[in-house]
């Protein structure tokens, strides 16, 4: 297995991507904050399916958190995330600090309109202008013809396979399904701030989506019943709910009840202590 690379500049990617090209290679990206896990894995695997050389990023994007979020305690592991890297295949890796991302000077963003404005957009401002703004450059720099990210982070999907049409990028974005623990907790860097009360408490996510795509698989086609039954796990496992939503999958607008054939999406954002999760899954009603 050759070795992988490592590269902190864009002059680096693009000596390393004209030379891939040069050798006919098709490229995948996969854009990460690091800290990886196997959810980040199975992009990488699937990159690997579907393209001739897989590149990775790493780099944990200040301009997506809010100024009381967890960016100065987003956990980090370089050595760690190589070495899964390295397991996985991939033909190299981008690590930019700060300051080559954003240098002194930098004034330009890339911003949606109604895909941001409800759900994560809502309790986030801000936040999908920083992720927006840091794929578009990515891709721009790597041009991947495929770039792989995960349904797990449902609007973040959505945001770029749109921004990708808007502005004529070119690449294929491929959504791949959420990676679980097996009781069901969607693998999240996240995760390691749960202390082992609140871990337990978190199956409520998942629990309470599949219970809701259950029973929209069963028929129930009432967003609001649907709702109730993600709501009573939450509450039953005393988290905080920051919104629960039943949405049209594509345009994520909120929906009050479900259409034979038409693709929905239930979504969770909630609080186990000071730790904010996420989570979803399809909706497809049964058709009568
Ligand atoms: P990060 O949270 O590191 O996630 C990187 C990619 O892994 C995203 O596409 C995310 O949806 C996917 N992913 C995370 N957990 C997953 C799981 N359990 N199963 C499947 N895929 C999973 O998302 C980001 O970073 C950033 O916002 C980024 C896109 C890199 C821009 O900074």
């Amino acid at each position: 297995m050759s070795t992988l690379q490592l590269w902190r500049t864009p002059a680096e990617v693009r000596a390393w991507t004209a030379a891939a090209r040069a050798r006919g290679q098709r490229l995948a990206l996969v854009p990460t904050m690091g800290f990886l896990h196997d959810g980040h894995l199975a992009l990488m695997r699937e990159g690997a399916a579907r393209a001739d050389a897989v590149a990775v990023s790493v780099f944990v994007n200040p301009a997506q958190f809010g100024p009381r979020e967890d960016l100065s305690r987003y956990p980090r592991d370089v050595e760690g995330d190589l070495a899964k890297c390295a397991s996985v295949g991939v033909a190299g890796v981008y690590l930019p600090d700060v300051a080559t991302v954003y240098p002194p000077g930098y004034q330009t963003s890339v911003d949606l309109e109604a895909l941001t404005t409800g759900l994560d957009g809502a309790s986030r401002p801000g936040h999908f202008r920083g992720v927006a703004t840091v794929v578009t450059k990515l891709l721009a720099l790597f041009r991947p013809e495929v770039a792989l990210f995960g349904e797990k982070d449902y609007q973040q999907l959505q945001v770029i396979t749109r921004l990708n049409e808007d502005l004529e990028l070119g690449v294929d974005i491929v959504g791949l399904p959420t990676v679980r623990e097996e009781d069901g907790l969607a693998r999240s860097s996240r995760n390691v701030y749960l202390d082992v009360d609140e871990r337990r408490r978190a199956t409520a996510l998942s629990r309470g989506l599949f219970a809701a795509s259950a029973r929209a698989a069963a028929g129930e086609a009432d967003a609001a019943t649907l709702t109730r039954l993600i709501r009573v796990e939450l509450e039953a496992a005393g988290a905080r709910e920051d919104y629960v939503a039943v949405v049209d999958a594509r345009s994520l607008a909120p929906l009050t009840a479900l259409t034979p054939g038409v693709p929905a999406r239930a979504l969770v954002a909630a609080f186990f202590g000071g730790t904010r999760l996420i989570d979803n899954v399809p909706l497809l009603l049964r058709a009568p």
